[in-house]
């Protein structure tokens, strides 16, 4: 979903948010912009449109627009129909704060409202728009309560009142000021320019030059006054932070929001319940939704909590938290490689990815002994366990609960997360909650972690990304170190996570040593399946396919699951309707979707041959047109796709072909196979 990339540095900031808006393309948007500080006039430029990055920005030429200063946004439409009114950056009424915004404002109704009856007009519908108003509204207001100290501020614009302010460290100049009540001391001051009045100031350090004073109250000591000048033009860096503190205490709902303002060489940002991360060079700050954009540039990445709030300059960088204050977030080192990120000599990440397997399961079974062991006995000191997870990540999970009921004989209770909340009431502090997300940001399953852990519950995270929200919320943590997945179908970490499954099963079962074995013996079965003859066969039949309007898939336990998981790879790739039926319920129902020439996929697996084989004769009776996924051929098929027999690991080896196949029928329908329509690599809304 959205896509955020912002840079503050040295070097040129356009043709690196444009890269970055690249590499955001697999999240899944509709329409794409920029905006940039100007180094040469001072100005904020927003260029924004319809369409894929790379039409978009030649179009607009995003890479002509000047400065070292430029957040770029994708958009996938929630609030509001596509459009350009509609993509990011929005602004306020004066074009002069700039906003781009991941996330849902849920309490954007009330506060369009209110700041509609305060005159704000909008350009669009969406709820982001908001809060660049607020942003706005809380500058405009020129009213800056009591303050306890103030560092070092470059400039100050125009401020209609000051309460009372204790310190105020080094500033460089002030512009008009109409009141000032009173300061208990300031530091040393470069310049200060029109001030209608100034109440009581205890102590004045050095000031080097003085505009205009109409009044001054009573003032206790005043150090060394250099010359006496007009006031210089103004800017108000740190009020525009102050503003965007305001304003995002004002929003409900989840954002990672980044802002700038004409006139302030900074960028400020906080994330709640959306991805943000930092990237740090030696040359700037990177933001990004996540590391993949500016890999390029550095491998140095904080990663933000909720509620934190940034502030970055050229030079500097500052983080605290809006609820825990003073915070020290540490620099990590990503371990994913650029070349990982990138398409290397293949058509599409798909493909790429669907290739990577025999090396990322081994990978997948790599997991921390001590941490195995301590979720098995949390598993067997607790009472109940959940699979929570969404789309491939739920079939993972659904493949898991008859691993886990197969080989470990544990009963595992799997649900979607999106419909947890009907689960909450059996949670307990003895429940173990396992949340299964590739992106680590799917809201639905960080929502349900949110409600498990209201009761006490105890979570293991399984995710693909370190630093993710999810990667941070568990008890315990178990990485699928499958690299990144760009393409916007879940493959390569949907077998990554039927293995650990099958781990987490053995270990149970006290066989790991005999899972590791035999994972390690898959390695060439999986690295046969993607030959360049698998391929050839996957095309010829996808090439049957195409014309299709449905597509049936069944198979019995393991094999059902697989079924499910492979149904959903073709629909969601190739848009051809494609549904998955346990065997036995074909007769219960979908055998009315049979008739001549209906294509039905039969998973079959020799511990339940005779009762599959009975159910695709039944399709076959009825003219279906049948196609076997086993390791030996059988009358009833009219196509076979040969796969080896791997016992409990048949979930893995049964699922390739049919992303090969899937892959191949996005191919020869000339659709894009790494961004289907409509569809988002990270799911953050609810
Ligand atoms: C399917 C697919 C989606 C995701 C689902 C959950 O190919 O990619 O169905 O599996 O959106 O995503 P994660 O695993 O990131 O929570």
């Amino acid at each position: 979903m959205c896509g955020i990339m912002g840079y503050i540095g040295t070097e040129k900031a356009s043709p690196i948010i444009s890269k970055g808006l690249k590499n955001l393309e697999y999240r899944g948007y509709d329409s794409v912009g920029v905006a940039m500080l100007s180094a040469l006039s001072g100005s904020l430029e927003i260029r924004k449109g319809v369409g894929k990055v790379d039409d978009v920005q030649n179009q607009l030429k995003f890479d002509e627009l000047d400065g070292n200063i430029g957040i770029g946004h994708t958009r996938w439409a929630t609030h509001g129909t596509v459009s350009r009114e509609n993509s990011h950056p929005h602004t306020d009424c004066a074009g002069k704060v700039a906003i781009i915004h991941n996330g849902i404002i849920e309490n954007n109704i009330e506060l369009k409202k209110m700041l509609l009856s305060k005159g704000h007009r909008f350009s669009g519908e969406t709820d982001s728009e908001v809060i660049a108003h607020l942003i706005e509204d809380r500058m405009n207001s020129g009213d800056i309560g009591s303050v306890d100290s103030i560092g070092s501020v470059d400039s100050i614009g125009s401020v209609d009142s000051i309460g009372s302010v204790d310190s105020i460290g080094s500033v460089d100049s002030v512009g008009s000021v109409d009141s000032v009540g009173s300061v208990d001391s300031v530091g040393s001051v470069d310049s200060v320019g029109f001030v209608d009045s100034v109440g009581s100031v205890d102590s004045v350090g050095s000031v080097d030059s003085v505009g205009s004073v109409d009044s001054v109250g009573f003032v206790d000591s005043v150090g060394s006054v250099g010359s006496v000048e007009s006031a210089e033009s103004t800017r108000f860096g740190s009020c525009f932070e102050d503003a965007c503190r305001w304003a995002f205490g004002q929003l409900q709902g989840s954002y990672a929001v980044l802002a700038m303002v004409e006139g302030a060489d900074e960028i400020v940002a906080v994330r709640k319940d959306s991805p943000l991360v930092l990237g740090q060079a030696d040359h700037g700050t990177f933001f990004a939704s996540d590391v993949s954009p500016f890999l390029e540039w550095t491998k140095d990445v904080i990663y933000l909590q909720n509620h934190d709030f940034v502030v970055a300059r050229k030079d500097s960088l500052r983080i605290c938290n809006l609820i825990d204050g003073e915070v020290d977030r540490p620099v990590d080192t990503v371990e994913w490689s650029v070349e990982e990120a990138r398409k290397g000599n293949f058509e599409h990440f798909m493909l790429k990815e669907i290739f990577e397997q025999a090396e990322t399961i081994q990978k997948a079974i790599q997991q921390d002994r001590e941490v195995v062991d301590r979720i098995v006995q949390m598993i067997q000191e607790g009472f109940g366990v959940f699979f929570v997870a969404c789309g491939s990540s739920y079939h993972a999970c659904m493949t898991g609960s008859y691993l886990m009921s197969k080989i470990a004989g544990v009963h595992v209770n799997v649900v979607l997360a999106s419909e947890f909340e009907n689960y909450e009431h059996f949670l307990t502090d003895r429940t173990l909650v396992f949340a299964v997300s590739q992106s680590g940001e799917t809201a639905d399953v960080l929502d349900a972690v949110k409600a498990a852990k209201r009761q006490g519950s105890k979570i293991v995270s399984i995710t693909n990304v370190m630093g993710s929200s999810l990667s941070r919320e568990g008890d315990e943590l178990l990485m699928m170190n499958s690299g990144p997945e760009i393409c916007v179908l879940s493959t390569k970490t949907y077998t990554s996570q039927v293995i650990m499954m099958v781990l987490l099963a053995c270990a149970l079962a006290g066989e790991d040593e005999d899972c590791a074995r035999r994972v390690k013996e898959l390695y060439m079965d999986v690295h046969n399946l993607t030959s360049k003859n698998m391929r050839e066969r996957l095309r010829n039949l996808a090439s049957l396919l195409v014309g299709k309007d449905h597509i049936y898939m069944i198979g019995r336990g393991l094999q059902y699951t697989t079924a499910m998981e492979a149904a959903l790879k073709v629909k969601e790739v190739s848009y051809i309707h494609t549904e998955a039926f346990a065997g036995g319920e074909l007769k219960h129902g979908p055998l009315a979707l049979i008739s001549e020439g209906t294509p039905l996929f039969v998973f079959v697996s020799r511990e339940n041959e005779d009762r599959i084989i009975s159910n695709a004769q039944e399709v076959k009776a009825r003219g279906g047109y049948v196609i076997g996924v086993s390791d030996w051929d059988n009358p009833v098929f009219d196509y076979w796709i040969k796969v080896p027999d791997c016992g409990n690991l048949n979930p893995v080896i049964q699922a390739i072909p049919l992303q090969i196949l899937a892959y191949e029928l996005a191919v020869e329908l000339g659709l894009d196979p790494d961004k289907p329509r409509n569809l988002a690599k990270c799911v953050t809304v609810l």
